[in-house]
């Protein structure tokens, strides 16, 4: 009788750390918001020859985190939060009144301006 219960004891014990052992020991992390490096590398092949120190067209200098937060002439150009609000992203995917860039060449590729669309929706932290 002794030994029924001890035995059954360790069955249930054994069951528990059987389940806990299949149980997904990390679930599938989110992939993490882009960082500005990243977003940095985009402007840096793609936008710096316009838009970097020196030459700042339309007074938008995309070559450091303060510059891009600071925006143009024409005031800030990402709205921390919302990409769809932000001129930098109505920019880059063509909306009506905004200077579709960059100028007279390709859109960016869909993952690129995801990209800088994601930092934005995570804050535009530096
Ligand atoms: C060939 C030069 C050139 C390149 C390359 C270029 N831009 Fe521009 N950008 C301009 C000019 C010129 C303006 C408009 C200035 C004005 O009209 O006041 C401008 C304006 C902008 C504006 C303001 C648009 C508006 O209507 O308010 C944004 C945002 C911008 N650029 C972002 C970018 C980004 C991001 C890139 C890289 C993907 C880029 N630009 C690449 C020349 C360029």
């Amino acid at each position: 009788m002794k030994l029924t219960f001890t035995f059954t004891v360790a069955a249930l014990a054994l069951a528990c750390l059987g389940f806990q052992s299949t149980a997904p020991a990390n679930p599938t992390p989110k992939p993490a918001a882009p960082a500005f490096k990243d977003v940095e590398a985009i402007f840096a092949t793609n936008c710096l020859g316009c838009h970097g120190g020196e030459r700042a067209r339309g007074g938008i200098d995309l070559s450091s985190y303060e510059a891009v937060m600071k925006g143009g002439d024409d005031g800030p150009i990402v709205k921390k939060g919302a990409p769809k609000h932000s001129v930098l992203v109505q920019a880059l995917r063509g909306v009506e009144g905004v200077r579709q860039m960059p100028p007279r060449r390709a859109a960016l590729s869909e993952a690129s301006i995801s990209t800088i669309e994601n930092w934005i929706k995570a804050g535009a932290k530096p």
